[in-house]
């Protein structure tokens, strides 16, 4: 099952392609988007790198991966039909690869969710409405059995985007960082959505 194309009311979301590095390259050319991962904007010679990182990633697991998040007037709520040329106002990334990281299981039914927002368009509920949309498709398509996300805990957006899609705090942990960020003396938060949390919070009419 190749990745789909997802909408929102207000979102088009795209698998990640090679077409869109420049847009990735913008991305990360912000600092304050990167203060709680980086810490500094990044090269383009390092966007390149997680570009291909990610598009590796995309390969391991079915239906996971990466999505580009445009700006759309809406419409149905999945699609199988190719991008249109144009395919609108870039918004930010979306992150739904599976769980890869020294601190999480080598487990192909746990994914791990994220996000990244051009600044201009945070705080309009764009992340979390992407985010709800990347959900269902991890459990009700791709079948996942737990959604988990890790942030710093200093990072009260991504908390915030979190809590507003229904995810539960695990834990918090203290990773050693070579160089660390202000703030990671607080540690890095984990939060998690299992099926279980899925399915009861999906309203009957849904089914
Ligand atoms: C984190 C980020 C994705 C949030 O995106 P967003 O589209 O602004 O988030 P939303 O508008 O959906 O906000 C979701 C919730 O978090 C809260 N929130 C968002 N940003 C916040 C902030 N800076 N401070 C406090 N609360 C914040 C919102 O109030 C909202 O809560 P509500 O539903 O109760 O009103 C965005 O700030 C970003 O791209 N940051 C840089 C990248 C990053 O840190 N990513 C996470 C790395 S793990």
């Amino acid at each position: 099952m190749p990745q789909p194309i997802l909408r929102t009311d207000r979102l088009l979301l795209v698998p990640l392609a090679d077409r869109h590095l420049e847009l990735e390259v913008e991305l990360d050319s912000d600092p304050e988007v990167l203060r709680y991962i980086w810490g500094r904007a990044r090269s383009r010679d390092e966007v390149v790198e997680s570009h291909a990182q990610r598009m590796a990633l995309a390969g391991r697991v079915d239906g996971l991966g990466f999505w580009m998040a445009f700006g759309c007037d809406g419409g149905a709520r999945a699609s199988t039909a190719p991008p249109a040329e144009d395919e609108g106002e870039f918004i930010g990334l979306m992150m739904l690869p599976p769980a890869h990281g020294p601190d999480q299981p080598d487990d192909p039914t746990v994914t791990d969710l994220g996000y990244r927002i051009l600044r201009r368009h945070w705080r309009k509920g764009l992340a979390s409405e992407a985010s709800r949309a990347l959900l269902r498709h991890a459990f009700d398509t791709v079948g996942q059995r737990r959604v988990i996300a890790q942030t710093m805990a200093v990072n009260t957006g991504s908390r915030g985007v979190m809590e507003a899609v229904g995810l539960r705090y695990v834990r918090t942990y203290f990773p050693h960082w070579d160089e660390p960020l202000p703030g990671a003396d607080l540690g890095e938060v984990e939060y998690e959505m299992t099926r279980e949390m899925w399915e009861a919070g999906r309203a009957p009419a849904e089914g």
